[in-house]
């Protein structure tokens, strides 16, 4: 490996899924895992195994699937996560790395751990030594890095390195650092552990965006010798997100005259596609003015820049929206279009469905054609996550009527089947709300014993045009602490919101959440 190669390790299926309201079913973390293989990420984290039973799955699937980037689990210093992050890697061979960390700060030892200098360097050595066993490829973070005093952190990343470690992550846990300073202490770590000047370890980093500096922080380290940064797409992650990919990989591309001779692997026309799978697999919309991603990152709306655009691009953008995957746009399809034509588009748009889903597709690719004159990639995309998003659906949506007005009291009546094993039921009911979506959500609760409360709700025209689909993100709180995200698509945007509800409803109970009691309705 070159010697100034930076190695993109994506985190959005770990750090990323761990954002409330975040977390992805098997289906939805494997359509993001071939998105970033397509992107040419160098390390896919695929969660944390001994977490639960849907990390551990997640893992070992992507470790089958995914064959062009090291596949990373993560792990406490504990034997158990050491075993079940093993276990779960096999299927990658050599392309498995274990991921293990363990705190070091003051704060952390003295508060959270409850333990001296020596006890930590011998739990992470430990944890290095039995992550080994499992795989070459092991990577050591001491958490809460950024805060720990720099000649305790050279004596771990030597102890480390010496008990296996090919990777030392030196985290920003609590994105408290400053370019400057963490700049300079990952050069303080770079001069005084050997192996980090032979190239037989790398300093990786990975930077929380507390105060808004994860990719400033993270570029300063790639300066100060690091060479591989931790990032997710859309910079999604824990409380204000990790370092953003796109922004991390286009400042090293854009701006070579300052990053000299580095070079990063990943094929950056397909950020854009990246970045609205993982919105919409995640339920967490990108703002419009975000660098690189957001709708609004390359439009120019005062006539100057307009004027000036048209007579040298270079005058007013920095990079060629191109060169990240906007702008490509294919002739839409039509009603007309045969299912090969639509296969054919989704193939090329990147989707691999098997034969079922496609003919699933087709449908309701025939029901958007009679409402619409031209289906746009993007419309053809929100069915295909659709499918992709779907779970088992107790409840089906069959029947929607509203009635609304500003003179009338909004309310819904709504039917919809549910499944119970292999019969169908209808049950129907109605709303009054504040709106035409409370009367709605309200009916739905009604029939479906839930009593959810509506955390997050957002709505964005999935294409162009006055007849583009409307697609509703929700984040719902069943009361059980944890926030369940749900979309829907459709032409009519209350219909869009119904479905969003409705598959968050359906999500939650596949989770296991529970019905309450059949109780004797009431008034709507
Ligand atoms: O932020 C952090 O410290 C982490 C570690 C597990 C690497 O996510
Ligand atoms: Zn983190």
């Amino acid at each position: 490996m070159s010697k100034n190669k930076v190695l993109i390790f994506d985190t959005t299926l770990r750090d990323g899924e761990q954002c409330p309201g975040a977390s992805m079913n098997l289906r939805e973390k494997l359509a993001v895992a071939r998105q970033l293989s397509r992107l040419k990420v160098d390390v896919i984290e695929a969660g944390f195994p001994v977490i639960s039973e849907g990390d551990f799955t997640a893992v070992q699937t992507i470790s089958k699937q995914i064959k062009n980037a090291q596949i990373a689990g993560l792990a406490r210093c504990v034997n158990k996560d050491i075993d079940a992050a093993g276990a779960a890697l096999k299927p990658a061979g050599k392309r498995g790395r274990i991921h293990v960390f363990l705190a070091t700060s003051k704060i952390h030892r003295e508060h959270k751990l409850g333990k001296a200098q020596d006890q930590i360097l011998k739990l992470a050595v430990d944890g290095v030594k039995r992550a080994c066993k499992y795989v070459k490829d092991v990577e050591f973070s001491p958490e809460d890095g950024s805060r720990t005093e720099p000649d305790f952190l050279v004596e771990i990343c030597r102890a480390v390195v010496k008990a296996g470690a090919t990777t030392v992550n030196i985290p920003d846990t609590v994105g408290w650092a400053v370019p400057e300073q963490y700049g300079a202490l990952i050069a303080h770590l770079h001069d005084n552990v050997s192996e980090f000047q032979t190239g037989e370890a790398i300093i990786s980093v990975h930077c929380h965006n507390d105060l808004g500096l994860a990719v400033a922080n993270s570029l300063a380290a790639v300066k100060a010798g690091a060479r591989q940064v931790e990032c997710t797409v859309n910079g999604i992650g824990e409380r204000a997100g990790n370092a953003a990919l796109e922004e991390i990989v286009m400042a090293l591309q854009t701006r070579k005259d300052v990053f000299r001779g580095f070079s990063c692997g990943i094929n950056s026309k397909e950020i854009v596609k990246a970045s609205k799978l993982v919105a919409r697999m995640s339920g967490l919309p990108v703002q419009r003015s975000k660098a690189i991603v957001g709708e609004n990152a390359f439009a120019h709306s005062s006539g100057i820049h307009q004027d000036g655009i048209l007579k040298k691009r270079e005058t007013y953008e920095i990079m060629d929206p191109r060169a990240v995957g906007w702008g490509k746009t294919e002739l839409p399809l039509t009603k007309h279009s045969g299912r090969a034509a639509v296969a054919a588009r989704l193939k090329h748009l990147g989707f691999k469905l098997s034969t079922s889903d496609v003919a699933a597709l087709f449908d309701h690719f025939k029901e958007i054609g009679d409402k619409k004159k031209f289906v746009y990639d993007e419309d053809l995309t929100a069915l295909v996550e659709d499918i992709l998003t779907m779970v088992p659906e107790t409840w089906t949506l069959d029947y929607l009527n509203v009635s609304t007005g500003n003179q009338t009291v909004p309310t819904a009546t709504v039917r919809l089947l549910k499944t119970n094993g292999k019969n169908r039921e209808s049950e129907q009911d109605a709303g009054i709300g504040d709106g035409p979506v409370d009367a709605a959500l309200k009916a739905i609760d009604r029939i479906t014993h839930t009593k959810g409360k509506l955390m997050d709700y957002a709505l964005r025209s999935v294409s162009q045009g006055k007849d583009a689909m409307g697609e509703v993100s929700v984040k719902v709180d069943f009361g059980d602490r944890k926030l369940v995200a749900g979309r829907g698509a459709s032409t009519d945007i209350i219909e869009a919101s119904a479905r969003a509800y409705l598959n968050a409803v359906n999500r939650h109970l596949d989770t296991g959440g529970v019905q309450t009691k059949k109780t004797k309705r009431g008034k709507p």
